[in-house]
């Protein structure tokens, strides 16, 4: 395992919602210490069944505790379904320590967060810690159905408990459901100071429709995290490169049409992975040389300009060698 990985107990399982569940994290032995989380982090789960997969904390700033929130989706691909099924209080689970590809800008003036379903794992983590800052922030909530939507009795907490405070938190509520039919984004962000910062997290349609509606509205302070590629995420081919590993010393030839990925594995080598969509950023790996073509939703188009690192899953090489410090 990496030697960043670190080994925890399953210690609590909890409904949220319908089809969702929560599951406590603590370290699985006293020489196991947690590193703290900021909001916007996520952890890999390794699992059982010899899935990878990432979760989203929901504590920010709390000890050797991480919790993760799970929708049992209909679409598992042995993730969700796994959590749900199978996983057992008492268990000792493998997780990476956390990553963060989506901060809170602690310094901004006003703070707009939207969640869409299950999306609002990393949302409550912000919430949580821009009202810890004392910070101005509004929360816009979208689920099918309330039932179906997880923390809004901590969150009306949450409400409840800052209506007296200087920064009373605004919620809005949105369930398809009551309202027949999915928001309008752009009716929902309108009329906000173009200092302002949005965050969203979804399902893809949504995320396509915030930023579409961001860029309507002339916003430009917008972030986002996707669970899973864009639907547009065209699949890319090159001619076959050359890789050099500089620390390890190997060298690998990526044939084309083959990830590089899945080179370094079929070379019997152990790269860090999870998404294998360039979501999740587990197989990130500092680039030294080549020309990287970027097609993760991670990277900023600033960092991507820069080709500082990679995410081998799915970006590629344009030069015959590219190289990499691992
Ligand atoms: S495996 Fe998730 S970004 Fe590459």
């Amino acid at each position: 395992m990496p030697a960043s990985n670190l080994q925890a107990l399953v210690f609590n399982i909890r409904f949220e919602a319908k089809d969702i569940i929560s599951i406590e994290l603590r370290p699985a032995r006293p020489d196991v210490v947690f590193p703290t989380t900021e909001a916007g982090a996520h952890i890999d789960l390794h699992l059982g069944n010899g899935l990878v997969r990432s979760y989203s904390l929901t504590n920010p700033g709390d000890e050797n505790r991480y919790v993760i929130a799970v929708l049992n989706d209909k679409n598992s691909r042995g993730g969700s379904s796994y959590l749900h099924q199978q996983l057992r209080v008492g268990q000792v689970i493998e997780i990476s320590a956390p990553r963060n590809f989506f901060r809170l800008n602690e310094s901004a003036g006003r703070s707009v967060l939207i969640a869409g379903g299950i999306g609002i794992t990393p949302i409550y983590a912000m919430l949580q810690r821009l009202l810890d800052l004392g910070s101005s922030v509004e929360l816009i909530y979208c689920a099918r159905n309330r039932d179906e939507a997880a923390y809004i009795e901590n969150i009306n907490a949450l409400t409840k408990h800052t209506a007296m405070s200087k920064t009373p938190i605004a919620v809005q509520y949105h369930f398809d459901g009551e309202k027949g039919g999915p928001p309008d984004l752009t009716h929902l962000l309108a009329g906000r100071p173009l200092d302002t910062h949005f965050y969203c997290c979804g399902p893809g349609p949504m995320l396509d429709a915030y930023e579409k509606a961001c860029e309507a509205l002339g916003q430009v302070n917008v972030h986002l995290e996707r669970f899973s590629a864009a639907k547009d995420m065209q699949q890319v081919t090159t001619d076959s490169y050359r890789v050099e590993l500089k620390r390890s010393g190997e060298i690998v030839q990526v044939p084309s049409g083959v990830s590089l990925l899945d080179a370094l594995l079929q070379a019997g080598l152990k790269p860090d992975f999870s998404c294998r969509e360039g979501v999740c950023g587990s197989c990130e790996i500092k680039v030294i040389s080549g020309e990287v073509d970027h097609r993760d939703q991670i990277l900023t188009k600033q960092e991507k300009a820069a080709n500082k690192s990679m995410m081998i899953c799915v970006s590629v090489c344009r030069s015959s060698v590219l190289v990499l410090d691992a």
